[in-house]
């Protein structure tokens, strides 16, 4: 079966929003009817089976335009089912316990509303794209920089969204 998605993200440097939109093709290669758009821009989530929410993570912490989303569509969310990703850099060099510990932070971050599955990737950290202060603090911290995005594993996750999200 197929039906009507929407994939709701929020990004600062678009790294996110690019994870967003390369699941959002993979659902309507599947022939799903797919719109992905930034949380913020989103007046209603009303027509939709299914929604997808995306969210960076900066400073361990979810965005805070994912619990002003689910606040604002609190109902409609909450009859809908919900699938939701984190990125950031936690994945590439950090044992598993922390992506567990984010994605606790994500689950608390969409409450009252249940996802059916929440994932981390790997996002994409670029000194280029930092204020000096963030270099700053990216260099003391001894975080590794660059593109660890695995395309791959974002497709696959997406392909079984649908089993997922019962569509
Ligand atoms: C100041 C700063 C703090 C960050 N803190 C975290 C963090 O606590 N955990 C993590 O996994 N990634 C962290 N990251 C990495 C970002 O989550 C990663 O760059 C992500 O791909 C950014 O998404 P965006 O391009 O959609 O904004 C941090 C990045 C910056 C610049």
């Amino acid at each position: 079966m197929t039906g009507k998605i929407l994939i709701a993200y929020t990004s600062r440097k678009g790294s996110t929003a690019e994870i967003a939109q390369a699941i959002g093709k993979e659902l309507e290669a599947a022939g799903n009817s797919v719109a992905v758009a930034d949380m913020k821009e989103i007046s209603s989530i009303e027509g939709y089976q299914a929604v997808v929410i995306g969210t960076p993570i900066y400073l361990g912490q979810v965005e805070k335009a994912v619990p002003g989303f689910v606040g604002r569509n609190r109902d409609g969310l909450l009859s809908v089912p919900v699938a939701a990703f984190a990125v950031g850099i936690t994945p590439v060099n950090s044992p598993a316990a922390a992506v567990e510990e984010v994605l606790g932070n994500l689950r608390a971050a969409l409450e009252p509303v249940k996802p059916g599955a929440v994932t981390m990737f790997a996002g994409r950290l670029e000194l280029s794209r930092m204020s000096f202060l963030q270099r700053t603090m990216i260099g003391a911290m001894k975080i590794l920089t660059g593109d660890f995005r695995d395309w791959d594993a974002i497709k696959a996750w997406a392909r079984g969204l649908p089993a997922i999200l019962k569509i």
